[in-house]
This record gives C-alpha cells, sequence and structure tokens, in this order.
C-alpha cells in the first residue's frame, strides 16, 4: 500500500489478472458492447445478481423481528458493514450505509454543519464532483460560514497540494477532495491535504466515489475523517456508504425518527434498509477480493492485492488507448495528471460530444458525454456550455478489444 493510501500505480509489474476470466463472471459484457461507461456505474457479475435473487428466494423480512427471515436480514447489513470496511480499511462500526453518496453527503452535511457558525470555514474543490460541493455550499449558507476553493491546474488536470496552506485556517472546519475525478481520472494527494487539514484542527470528506473502483484503498492512510463510496461503481448494487471512525460519528446528532435506533452508524441510517441490495454489496466486494485468483490471505489483504492487480490491468490498457487518441489531430484529450485513474475525457473536431457518443453507440461503443457532474470543472475549463466532453473509462473488466474498438470509432470521426 502506498503512502497516499490509494494504489501506486504497479508500473507494469506482472500480476495473476487473467481479463478473459473475469470477463467471462459478467453475464452483461456478452451483449457484443464495448462497456466503456464504467465511471457512470458498472455492470455486475452473476454472483451479485445470485446474491441479490438468493436474498429474496430465502425470503426477505425487515429487522428486529423473533423470526429466521427478520435475523438473516440483520446479519445482511452486518456483513455488508464489513464488506464496505474491508473495502476501505475502515471499522464495520463506522460504515453508514444509505442510498448513494450524494444522499449520504447531504445527511453528514446537515449533521456537521450544525456545529458550524459564522466565520468558520469549508474548503471545496473545483476537482471535485458536485455531490462533494455543494451539499457543503448550501450547508455554509444556512450557518454563515464562508467557502474557500481550491483551484485546478486546468493545463494538467492537478489539484496541487501546495495551494491548501493558504486556504486553510484556524477557522476551518472541514475539507472536501476528491480521492480521483470521475471526468479527468486526476488523483490528488490527499494524504497531504488530509495532513493539512488535520494541522489545523479541520475535519475531512473524501469522495472516493470514483477512486475506489480503481485500486487498493486505506481510508486511515489517507487521513479521510469521512470517506464516501458507492457500490454501483465497483460492481455492486445502487447502495452507497460514508465510512469513519464510530466516535467521530457519535459526536454528531442527524435529524432522526424518535423510534428509530440511536446507535452509531444506525442513527445516521433512515428508514428500511435494501436488505437483498446489502446481499449484493457483500458479493461485490468478494468478487473484488478474487479478481486476481492469487491474492491470498484475508478478505482485506485479498482485496488490496486484487485491486492492486486490477489497476495495473487498467493502467496498461489505458496507456494504448490514451497514446491513440493523442495521436489522433482531430482530439482534444483533457488531463495529464502524473497520477490519474483510467478515464479519458475528450472532444472531437467538428461534432458535439453528443453526436460522438451516438456515433459510437451505433458502433456498439457504450461512452459517456457531458459534464457528468464535475460541474465546477467543466465550467472552469470553459467546455460545459457546449457540452463540455466525450468520457471513455476502463474497469477491471475492459480489455484491449474494447480499447481498440473506440479507437477505430474515434478515428473515423475524422473530418
Ligand atoms: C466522483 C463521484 N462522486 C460522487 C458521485 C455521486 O455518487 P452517487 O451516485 O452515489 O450519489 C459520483 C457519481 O457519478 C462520482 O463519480
Amino acid at each position: 500500500m502506498s503512502p497516499e493510501g490509494f494504489g501506486e500505480p504497479q508500473g507494469g509489474a506482472p500480476t495473476n489478472y487473467d481479463v478473459r476470466r473475469v470477463r467471462a463472471l459478467y453475464p452483461a459484457l456478452a451483449d457484443g458492447s464495448a462497456w466503456l461507461d464504467g465511471a457512470a456505474g458498472t455492470q455486475v457479475p452473476q454472483a451479485v445478481v445470485d446474491a441479490i435473487a438468493g436474498a429474496y428466494r430465502h425470503g426477505i423480512g425487515n429487522v428486529g423481528g423473533a423470526f429466521p427471515a427478520s435475523r438473516r436480514s440483520a446479519e445482511l447489513v452486518a456483513e455488508c458493514r464489513r464488506a464496505v470496511a474491508d473495502l476501505v480499511g475502515g471499522d464495520p462500526d463506522g460504515v453508514v450505509l444509505g442510498p448513494n453518496m450524494t444522499t449520504l453527503t447531504y445527511r453528514l452535511a446537515a449533521a456537521l454543519a450544525a456545529g458550524w457558525g459564522a466565520g468558520d470555514e469549508v474548503v471545496v474543490s473545483r476537482l471535485d464532483h458536485d455531490a462533494n460541493v455543494r451539499p457543503w455550499l448550501q450547508a455554509a449558507a444556512r450557518t454563515g460560514a464562508n467557502v474557500r476553493w481550491a483551484e485546478v491546474d486546468l493545463a494538467t488536470g492537478e489539484l496541487p497540494a501546495e495551494q491548501y496552506d493558504a486556504l486553510l485556517s484556524p477557522r476551518t472546519r472541514l475539507v472536501a477532495v476528491t480521492a480521483a475525478s470521475n471526468v479527468l481520472g486526476t488523483r490528488p494527494e490527499v494524504a497531504a491535504i488530509c495532513a493539512k487539514a488535520h494541522a489545523v484542527g479541520a475535519l475531512t470528506y473524501v469522495d472516493g466515489v470514483h477512486a475506489a473502483a480503481h485500486g487498493p484503498v486505506d481510508a486511515g492512510a489517507l487521513g479521510a475523517d469521512f470517506f464516501a463510496t458507492s457500490a454501483y461503481k465497483w460492481s455492486g448494487p445502487h447502495v452507497g456508504a460514508v465510512v469513519a471512525d464510530p466516535a467521530l460519528l457519535d459526536t454528531l446528532h442527524p435529524d432522526k425518527l424518535a423510534s428509530s435506533p440511536d446507535r452509531v452508524p444506525e442513527r445516521f441510517e433512515q428508514g428500511t434498509s435494501p436488505f437483498a441490495d446489502l446481499a449484493g454489496v457483500v458479493a461485490a466486494v468478494e468478487h473484488l477480493a478474487s479478481l486476481d485468483a492469487a491474492a491470498a490471505g484475508t478478505r482485506r489483504q485479498r482485496l488490496l492485492g486484487s485491486m492492486a492487480a486490477a489497476e495495473t490491468h487498467e493502467l496498461e490498457l489505458f496507456g494504448v488507448l490514451l497514446d491513440g487518441l493523442e495521436a489522433m489531430g482531430h482530439v482534444t484529450t483533457y488531463g495529464k495528471a502524473a497520477r490519474r485513474t483510467a478515464t479519458a475525457y475528450f472532444t472531437v473536431a467538428g461534432m458535439t460530444p453528443p453526436a460522438v457518443a451516438e456515433r459510437l453507440a451505433a458502433r456498439k461503443v457504450n461512452v459517456w458525454n457531458g459534464h457528468n457532474y464535475a460541474w465546477e470543472l467543466t465550467g472552469a475549463l470553459g467546455i460545459r456550455d457546449a457540452g463540455s466532453a466525450v468520457r471513455a473509462g476502463l474497469v477491471h473488466y475492459n480489455d484491449r478489444t474494447d480499447v481498440d474498438r473506440l479507437l477505430d470509432g474515434v478515428a473515423g470521426l475524422a473530418p
């Protein structure tokens, strides 16, 4: 594990990564598409489908009852917390589960802002997905706290960590920063940024939604007081999670029903949980742990090994993808951060991003177009009003054929 808490590119170190074996586990991949839309949500392996179906097939009950189906649901919740904790290196008792990262972030922002007042400060970044920006801006506005912005170097897509020295003060209450950009792939120096935040007594809220899909994560090593993730980005169902120290969660008091548990982490979870989907999350984590067939040890150790192998695989393919795009005179790529995920963002001369996506879709090459909620970043780049750009991202199940099909498709769009 790198000191940054997010795996360093392995530089082509040999792994036992067998992408053909991995692909065979995903029924949806058999439809013949090049699935390059993983950054917006991945496909799920059969094991996840089976786990969700199995939970329903066995009979499902709400928690708190005296009968077996109810006890199974309680066990599913506990298993899900253990699985997410293993994935990010957290404490199962600090895993808050919810519908998605955005909803959970609004919930945490409201709870944290209850302790803010006029003159306090919050630091957000121009690199982040809007789900790690707007909830903090709106919470700050309600409390009279001031917002300070970390800016992106638009030529490179980097979020320089040094700027935080000038942004932080003893009044800083929270620093919200992404572990990886969902469009440029930039992986900022989160550990350095969090260390600076802690030095002035601020809390850190790290958006790991994009990052967790692309390499091993150690939320503690990152210095993330809160680490947010979403299972649908890493082969699971639509379930979000925020992981924190249970002792920290215990200091917060979100709005809740009188009758719902006041324990941590349940205090932060509203209404009835999607129990069958939680079984799917557990299966997704098990799946990630087994991506590298040779990974051994505890589930956490297998996750670290498998995600490092998957990252190496992604970055090798990404080198081909990026070199191919950059060699095309009619293509402009955005972002060249030193540390990044395998996520390309580009425009094609003379064509709008939706038109590019349509032409590629006609060849069964699935990509995204638009701002992808990187609202501030696409605005700063000056491309948002013109439809932003096209995003093609690699995940652990993509192979060379997917890359070649994208490159062929884009080459065919030359004027
Ligand atoms: C980097 C990043 N952060 C946050 C989100 C929001 O996640 P969710 O859909 O779970 O609310 C996304 C979703 O695309 C994302 O890519």
